[in-house]
């Protein structure tokens, strides 16, 4: 079955990130950050990560942004900043403006252009995922951002893939799932749709039930691939 619909993972896979705490690092009177800014990057991007897993284990559910902020609150106090108001507050403005990566607007745009659904799947809250797809410029080439808001669980929840098909009435076999995140395309795979991985970071492959089908660099090749498939 041809693909229909190209589904993407935010956070990583369109939106860089790491840009927020590079960008505050390169501002006047931010040393301390500046000489740890990647190690502050990963550690909040792995605590945002895990706490989402955990509180879908445990049935805490909450959205993104709070969990953004925890994240972050360990981050900061690993690297002896959590007094740094000022920048926790810096830290935040910027994750709500992330800018994506630099191809991923004429790559919407192609798919757009060959008739294919394009939309975003992500564990975003709606508000902050309208804040980043508004500064990337993207929303005119997206058909709709979902959030696991409606659901109330995060990704690798089953239920969240289920969102794709009741919103495009497509089968799982018409998807193309697109994601930075290893585990989230394998998780993808394993539910049915034909799933890429994103490895811009040339890490090793997570160790899950399935694998994707698909490894790329970047997201540029995405248009080519959906038409071969
Ligand atoms: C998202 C996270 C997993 O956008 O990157 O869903």
């Amino acid at each position: 079955m041809p693909i229909t619909t190209c589904i993407f993972d935010a956070y990583g896979t369109l939106f860089d990130v790491t840009a927020a705490a590079r960008q505050a690092a390169a501002e006047p009177g931010r040393e301390t950050l500046a000489a740890n800014w990647a190690d502050l990057a990963a550690n909040w991007r792995f605590k945002q990560l895990q706490y989402t897993w955990l509180r879908a284990l445990t049935g805490d559910h909450c959205d993104l942004w709070q969990i953004t902020q925890d994240g972050l609150d360990w981050a900061l106090e690993a690297a002896g900043l959590l007094g740094d108001a000022d920048l926790r507050a810096r830290l935040l403005q910027l994750y709500w403006e992330l800018s994506s990566y630099a191809e991923v607007p004429k790559m919407l745009e192609t798919l757009k252009k060959n008739g294919l659904n394009t939309a975003i799947l992500s564990n975003g809250s709606p508000d902050m995922l309208a804040g980043a797809v508004n500064s990337a410029g993207i929303s005119g080439v997206l058909d709709d951002v979902l959030s696991v808001e409606s659901v109330g669980i995060f990704k690798p929840a089953p239920a969240v893939y289920d969102l794709v098909g009741a919103r495009f009435n497509c089968a799982k076999s018409e998807v193309l799932f697109v994601s930075s995140n290893g585990w989230d395309a394998c998780a993808a795979a394993g539910y049915g749709f034909h799933s890429v991985w994103v490895n811009r970071a040339a890490d090793p492959i997570d160790r899950l039930p399935a694998v994707p089908q698909h490894f790329m660099s970047d997201l540029t090749g995405i248009p080519d691939l959906a038409a071969r498939l």
